[in-house]
């Protein structure tokens, strides 16, 4: 492995879906490589895809001016391009292929002595895969808006993505008041529901579903009709696309083959809203926030905490603390190893203060 002595260039890549911050990372890691350490830094594009094709470019101090307040991420990304399951073309057929040796050889052509993959779980896990099978230098920064990873008490992305869901259910709010109606707000969060139980909260939402509490419909419509016999003439339901009725399935949208995570879940507002308007003969309408939530100018706090990780992750390839991730411990910013950070999924603890509250104060879950 090499040591802060021998290390003299770095390389960065954004893998998975995008979430605000992601070029705050970029920019701090970028700065503190530079202006600290005097390394040289390249970025990958588009995620392992352009690991494995070789597509990359240098970064400098010049490239990440006027980044810091930018969604999306300057680098792109994907979360398809496995390099140990890759799509290949062969005779007009897609098969996929253990390319990871050529990921390898591009890292050594470009003279990378250490690689900051800035990803979701997906990501992460094919991270600690080439430090795990080839001793490669690498090292973790946690990002999704779902705030699903367990090693870190909170990814960058989800704050914005909260913000976001708060001022859609703000207006929501207005428009359900002026027409007597029922709003639902499918928001996104996969197989968590932070996104939802977060923006839920902060926006006044009378129901909250989310995947780790099943759902009764007559339970939902039961703290509805309540609403409507207490002259409250409209309601505001979130739920999350995770979430399922007792005894139910999940919703899914899509099946994408190739994506590290082939399942996109979404639909479950539109069952939701049918169901509650047969019942209760309410006029219900739905929305569903889809990627808005992903996109737009990182928060403060996002901005910070991903300042925060990008430097340290820089600080930690310099210590030689491969095959680790950084992580938030608050109020410090540690690191794990990555095997510890990809294994397990963080979801809502069902004791948690704020459900209990959220409860205490009659926001139902449904159950
Ligand atoms: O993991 C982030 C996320 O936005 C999930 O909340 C959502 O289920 C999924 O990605 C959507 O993925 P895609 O961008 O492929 O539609």
């Amino acid at each position: 492995m090499p040591s802060r002595m021998t290390i003299k260039r770095i390389g960065i890549l954004t893998g998975g879906g995008d979430a605000p911050g992601i070029n705050a990372v970029i920019r701090a890691a970028v700065k503190v490589a530079i202006r600290d350490y005097g390394l040289s830094v390249i970025g990958f594009e588009d995620g392992f895809g352009g690991l494995v094709e070789g597509r990359c470019r240098e970064l400098t101090l010049q490239n990440v001016v006027g980044i810091l307040p930018r969604g999306g991420t300057i680098l792109g990304t994907t979360n398809r391009d496995n390099p140990f399951h890759y799509p290949v073309t062969q005779n007009g057929q897609t098969v996929f292929m253990d390319v990871s040796e050529k990921a390898l050889q591009n890292l050594s052509q470009q003279k990378v002595d250490a690689l900051i993959v800035i990803g979701g779980d997906g990501s992460l896990k094919i991270a600690y895969e080439f430090y795990n099978r080839y001793q490669f230098p690498v090292v973790g920064v946690p990002k999704t808006i779902d705030n699903d990873l367990s090693a870190t008490d909170q990814t960058f992305g989800f704050d914005t993505a909260v913000a976001t869901a708060t001022d859609a259910i703000d207006k929501l709010h207005t428009t359900a008041e002026s027409h007597h109606r029922i709003m639902v707000l499918e928001v996104m969060g996969r197989y968590a529901g932070w996104i939802a139980l977060y923006a839920g909260v902060a926006g006044g939402a009378d129901v909250i579903l989310i995947p780790e509490i099943e759902f009764s419909i007559s339970k939902v419509c039961d703290k509805l009709r309540e609403r409507y016999e207490q002259g409250k003439k409209f309601s505001i339901v979130v739920v999350a696309e995770g979430a399922k009725p007792k005894g139910g399935e999940l919703v899914v949208r899509r099946v994408v083959k190739e994506s590290f995570e082939q399942i996109r879940l979404g639909g479950i507002g539109d069952f939701v809203a049918q169901k509650i308007e047969q019942a209760l003969n309410i006029e219900t309408r739905v929305t569903i926030l889809g990627h808005l939530q992903r996109g737009g100018s990182p928060t403060a706090f996002d901005r910070i905490l991903s300042t925060r990780l990008g430097g340290a992750a820089v600080n930690i390839v310099m210590d030689g603390r491969f095959g680790e991730m950084v992580c938030l411990r608050t109020p410090h910013i540690a690191s794990v190893p990555l095997i510890e950070a990809v294994g397990q999924m963080r979801r809502v603890p069902l004791g948690c203060d704020l459900v209990r509250v959220a409860r205490q104060m009659g926001i139902s879950f449904g159950d």
